[in-house]
């Protein structure tokens, strides 16, 4: 009898968090690396947030909370949709997770049973299929095209729906490609929904802050109220209010749903962290002005490493809506040879080669589904995305 268990052998550890020890690992070394591999803003959290968090420290409120989550959290989030989504949820249609990877764990490990199919457009966040994976069910892939800037369409939609399909899980704008669906594309995919009454949607709204320029963002049941009765909205504080290491993750959904999360939830973690539960408050009621300036120099980066990743030979980089990631196409420098000799056939070669011969980590496209791209997150200095994107260029024009 093996003493590790059969979910374990079902899993993959995460590429980004592979890559970004990788890439730590070097710079210990005395490598000049510049990593662009981790998913989170280079902001510091805000002032107002923080403040809430010492507050309430100072009141004491550090003791176990309801599982779900605060009432003042939960009204707050209510307060959040209404206000930002024009979607109506009572405080008990929400719940409060350690961040938003629980939410959609609690989501998973609630509602699959073995075999339930779970439908995931590629290229996808690396948890996706894992978290799938872990609780039981099989993740079904569909694939996207750079053509349609990496974005689900209808018919591909359509075949993959069986009798099984549990779920279909969105991610808009998204990790690893930053697209972010219209109005009008959000409307063909919810029209295919509607046809498939037992299809569920849980939509991860992460991203939600980060869109640019004029786009304006939708979820799933703002778009097509039909779906309301069978779609979990998830979101977080994580990347809007640079906040990853708080850990608070929301959702909101029908009731049963919100029950059965919950009692998950009960015998896993219970409430989210106590402290950070107030600075969430905080977050989604406080003024919100540090958004524009998220987003102004989101936005700049942006434009500066798309420029310069497509002035790169053998790159070709769309120019995504939103979040603070870029997806570029490397397959033409798939067969090319390295000045060391080595012949690259993947994406994930590309990405070493580039790691080893310029010092610039990024993460292969095979690892989030579809290549051979790699995935660039801009969330750091104008400065060091200037010195990488210069050194991608060189190590591409080394090729032969
Ligand atoms: C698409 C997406 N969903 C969810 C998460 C998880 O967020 P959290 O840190 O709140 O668990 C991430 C984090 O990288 C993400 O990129």
């Amino acid at each position: 009898m093996g003493f590790l268990s059969d979910a374990l052998s079902r899993i993959k550890p995460s590429a980004t968090i592979v890559i970004t020890q990788k890439a730590r690992d070097l710079k210990a070394q005395g490598r000049d690396v510049i990593s662009l591999s981790v998913g989170e803003p280079d902001f510091d959290t805000p002032d107002n947030i923080k403040e809430a968090a010492i507050a309430a420290i100072r009141r004491g409120e550090t003791k176990y909370t309801p599982v779900s989550g605060i009432v003042p959290l939960r009204e707050a989030i209510a307060r959040k949709f209404k206000r930002e989504n024009g979607l109506d949820y009572k405080p008990s249609q929400t719940i409060v997770s350690t961040g938003g990877k629980q939410v959609i764990y609690n989501a998973l490990l609630a509602t699959l049973n073995p075999g339930d199919e779970v439908i995931i457009p590629t290229p996808y966040w690396v948890s996706y299929p894992e978290m799938v994976g872990l609780c039981g069910g099989k993740a079904v892939f569909v694939d996207t095209t750079m053509e349609h800037n990496f974005k689900l369409q209808p018919e591909p939609l359509e075949r993959a729906i069986t009798p099984k399909t549990k779920w279909i899980i969105l991610n808009s704008p998204s990790n690893p490609t930053g697209a972010a669906y219209t109005r009008e594309e959000m409307k063909a995919i919810t029209d295919v929904l509607m046809r498939h009454p037992h299809v569920w949607v849980l939509t991860d709204d992460m991203y939600e802050h980060l869109t640019y320029g004029d786009f304006e963002f939708v979820t799933p049941a703002q778009v097509e109220p039909g779906l309301y009765d069978r779609t979990l909205t998830m979101n977080g504080v994580s990347k809007a209010y640079a906040m990853t290491g708080w850990r608070i993750g929301y959702a909101a959904g029908p009731d049963q749903l919100i029950k059965a999360m919950d009692f998950v939830q009960g015998q896993q973690t219970s409430g989210a962290a106590s402290i950070s539960q107030w600075a969430a408050v905080e977050a989604l009621d406080g003024p919100q002005d540090h958004l524009p300036r998220f987003k102004k120099a989101f936005e700049e980066r942006r434009d500066l490493v798309v420029s310069m990743l497509n002035q790169a030979k053998y790159l070709k980089c769309p120019m995504p809506e939103g979040a603070f990631y870029v997806y570029p196409s490397c397959a033409e420098a798939m067969g090319k040879t390295t000045p060391s000799g080595k012949v690259l056939r993947t994406d994930e070669d590309f990405v070493s080669e580039l790691l080893e011969a310029e010092g610039v980590a990024a993460v292969h496209g095979s690892a989030f589904g579809l290549g051979p791209n790699f995935r660039i997150s801009y969330a750091t200095s104008n400065a060091a995305l200037e010195d990488a994107c210069n050194r991608i260029q060189r190590f591409c024009g080394s090729l032969r």
